[in-house]
């Protein structure tokens, strides 16, 4: 049987500690937007294990829209390229808009799509982030909601990918050197 455990070389959330912080976060999200609609907007594909589960602990209505960006490919270094490779089917204007995200390394992409999703005139815009690497951050992004900060290391799991791997997994581990392409 194929599994992943061997290539798992540490778990840094295990999966009730990610579950306990969304129920958080979304609670913090429904006191926030009261009786106002919101749309949430993920940024595919990292982003749809943690809005399907975040968006369940949101008590208010709202309606879901994805985008697609070019990422690293198979490599784990950000190339500052974004590129739009799915637009949204909504049309922005005078919404309450919420980006999830799954992880903010650089920042680059989301700076870009930031500035991308403001000129569409939004009423309101914010982020919620699951996770943040600590002291890596290119740019000055206003998070508003962020779930975890963690090391600078490469991690898998619930939604993050390496080489459109592991995504499935229901913590966040880093990979054994081997898992890398041995
Ligand atoms: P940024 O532009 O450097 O902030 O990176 C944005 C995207 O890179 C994220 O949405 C992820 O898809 C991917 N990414 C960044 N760090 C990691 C990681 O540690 N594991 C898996 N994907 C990552
Ligand atoms: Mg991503």
């Amino acid at each position: 049987m194929l599994v992943y455990e061997p290539d798992i070389e540490k778990v840094l959330l295990p999966s009730e500690q990610i579950q306990a912080k969304l129920v958080e976060m979304g609670e913090q999200i429904t006191r926030d937007y009261a009786d106002r609609p919101i749309l949430l907007v993920g940024v595919l594909k990292g982003a749809f294990v943690v809005m399907a589960d975040l968006a369940r602990y949101i008590r208010l209505p709202l309606e879901f829209d994805f985008m697609a960006v070019s990422s690293y490919g198979a490599a784990t270094k950000s190339s500052g390229v974004v590129r739009i490779l799915k637009d949204l089917d909504h049309d922005l204007e005078g919404l309450d808009v919420l980006v999830v995200e799954d992880i903010v390394d650089s920042g680059l992409t989301l700076k870009y799509l930031l500035k991308n999703l403001a000129a569409r005139k939004p009423a309101s815009l914010e982020v919620a982030a699951l996770l943040r690497k600590v002291g890596i951050q290119q740019v000055k992004l206003d998070l508003r909601y962020v779930g975890f900060d963690i090391p600078n290391e490469f991690v898998v799991g619930y939604g993050l990918d390496f080489a459109e791997k592991y995504r499935n997994l229901p913590y966040i581990a880093t990979l054994k050197p081997s898992a890398y392409g041995g």
